[in-house]
């Protein structure tokens, strides 16, 4: 991928070519992202572990902010790729996004060198300027929040530009219009407030607002427009799906964001409201689970029925990954986020690893899948293969990836349960309940476990990467 755009056949596309920029991006970040929750995994087993050198707080908060803005970069890639294709028309002020791109990235790197330099401190005016803002996944310091913004108000530009200018299809309608809400909610998380109940009811507008709304709704449009692309499903059935899609996650997903107003000193009303839509966040993946099985098995129906053999995906990698989509998002999201969504439940889950067992199943199920097949539909593209076929390190890092990540979740799910019945039933929840619990064997073997599975996962990394920067060469030279 990294030669990908010397090498490219986008023939000019310029917006292509953007596109890649950021995808590198975007694959060196998720490869951070791994190192550093490495650090942490063997921080909770050996908790001496580079102390004072990268703590604890540092290795979660680098993990889990390079997650988000990985995947923020592979989104702005994925929609500057298929932005030609939907809108007909090149993109406007592809200089100004590449303007933008290089802000960001220099930002982005400067931000991390500050958070691995600047460890420990106090907690000032300055320190929110020019250090971080302490809001879990996005703690950017305010001088990058005000970078962010200009960044992305430039970027928006060029998506609404392209639309209005050229035709204006359900899928980019819905892209055009569900951009201004992620984008617009991010100003949620930037305000600062003492007052900590106030900065958490804020702060949940931007996480879950976008991943339960706007970064789902996202996903819509990707699978609408990849299975397109893909396997030839018709445009007609696709938008309509996307609407009702769209549909379905806002009527659940707005009001569902009670589920994080249950103990933060919100009123008790939203103990029902939160309760009610959130159970009903399942239905619109249980829809998109459905939908893009429905349609993949019904184009391949139809080419068998005419005779033609092997499969109707011109695009088996990404095919595959956003087939994992279907299935992670629908059980990572779904089936994960139910269990603890009833407070009646929560009381008892709610801080334990439970917790961490849905974030990791459903960030990657729902969001890591999906961008990764669009890295492939952009090599796809930049190599000017017709047929990407998976390869045998396709396969493994598809299959390493997926059994570490859901290796990593069981182990959690243990560990977290082992927490609800010790430390919450038992024990009281009390502060010595909380240290008792972490050193029963259930709990420190499942620690172990998430380990182990962790370094699996970054075993299929490497593999990915090996594919994704050979899979292209590999292609056009077999068909040459
Ligand atoms: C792709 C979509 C989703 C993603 C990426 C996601 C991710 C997360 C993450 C990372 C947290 C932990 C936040 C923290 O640090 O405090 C969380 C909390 C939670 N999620 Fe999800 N989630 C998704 C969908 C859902 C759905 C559909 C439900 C319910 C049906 C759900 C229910 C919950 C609940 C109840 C909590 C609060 C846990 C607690 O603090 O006790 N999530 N989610
Ligand atoms: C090498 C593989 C990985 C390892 C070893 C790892 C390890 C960790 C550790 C130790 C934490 C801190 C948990 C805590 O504070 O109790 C964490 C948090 C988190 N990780 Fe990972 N992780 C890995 C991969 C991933 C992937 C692939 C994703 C998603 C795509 C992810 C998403 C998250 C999220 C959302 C949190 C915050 C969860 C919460 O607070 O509820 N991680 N991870
Ligand atoms: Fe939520």
């Amino acid at each position: 991928m990294l030669t990908s755009i010397k090498t490219n056949s986008f023939e000019g596309n310029k917006s292509r070519e953007l596109g890649m920029m950021y995808f590198r991006v975007a694959i060196i970040l998720f490869g951070a992202q791994l190192l550093f929750g490495l650090v942490a995994a063997i921080q909770f087993l050996v908790p001496g572990f580079l102390f004072e050198v990268l703590d604890f707080s540092v290795a979660r908060m680098v993990h889990i902010n390079a997650l988000i803005v990985w995947m923020l970069y592979a989104m702005i890639g994925s929609v500057y790729y298929m932005l030609p294709d939907e809108t007909g028309v090149e993109t406007v002020g592809v200089g100004l996004g590449k303007l933008g791109f290089w802000v960001l990235t220099v930002a982005v790197t400067i931000v991390v060198l500050v958070y691995i330099f600047v460890q420990v401190g106090a907690g000032t005016e300055a320190s929110i300027w020019l250090i971080h803002e302490g809001r879990e996944y996005i703690e950017a310091p305010r001088w990058a929040d005000i970078g962010i913004v200009v960044v992305v108000l430039l970027f928006y530009w060029n998506v609404f530009a392209s639309y209005m200018k050229g035709k204006q299809t359900g899928i980019m309608t819905v892209m055009v219009a569900n951009l201004l809400a992620l984008a617009g909610l991010y100003m949620a998380g930037m305000f600062f407030t003492d007052n900590i109940s106030m900065d958490q009811f804020w702060w949940w507008w931007v996480i879950h607002l976008w991943v339960e709304a706007t970064w789902e709704v996202f996903v819509g449009t990707l699978a609408a427009y990849a299975l397109i692309k893909i396997i030839g499903a018709k445009r007609e059935v696709v938008e309509m799906w996307l609407w009702i899609e769209v549909l379905m996650l806002f009527g659940s997903g707005i009001l569902g964001m009670g589920h994080h107003y249950f103990w933060i000193g919100t009123p008790e009303y939203w103990w029902e409201i939160g309760a009610l839509f959130s159970a009903l966040e399942p239905v619109p993946l249980i829809a998109m689970f459905v939908h893009v099985l429905y349609d993949w098995g019904k184009e391949q129906g139809i080419a068998d029925a005419e005779g033609k053999t092997g499969t109707v995906a011109n695009n088996t990698p990404a095919l595959s990954w956003i087939v994992m989509n279907a299935f992670g998002n629908f059980l990572g999201a779904g089936i994960w986020g139910f269990f603890h969504t009833l407070p009646q439940v929560n009381i008892y889950t709610h801080g334990t690893q439970f917790t961490a067992a849905h974030g990791h199943l459903s960030f990657f199920g729902a969001y890591a899948t999906i961008l990764i097949g669009m890295m492939y539909m952009g090599l796809q593209g930049a190599y000017g293969v017709k047929n990407l076929k998976s390869t045998f390190k396709t396969k493994m890092a598809l299959f390493l990836i997926a059994f570490g990540v859901m290796g990593m979740t069981i182990a959690l799910t243990i560990a977290g349960y082992e927490q609800v019945l010790i430390e919450r039933a038992e024990l009281g929840a009390g502060w010595n309940a909380f240290f008792v619990a972490q050193e029963m064997p259930w709990y420190v073997q499942a620690q172990l476990w998430r380990a182990v599975m962790g370094v699996v996962t970054f075993i299929g990394f490497i593999y990915l990467v090996w594919d994704l920067l050979t899979i292209g060469a590999e292609a056009k030279k077999a068909k040459a």
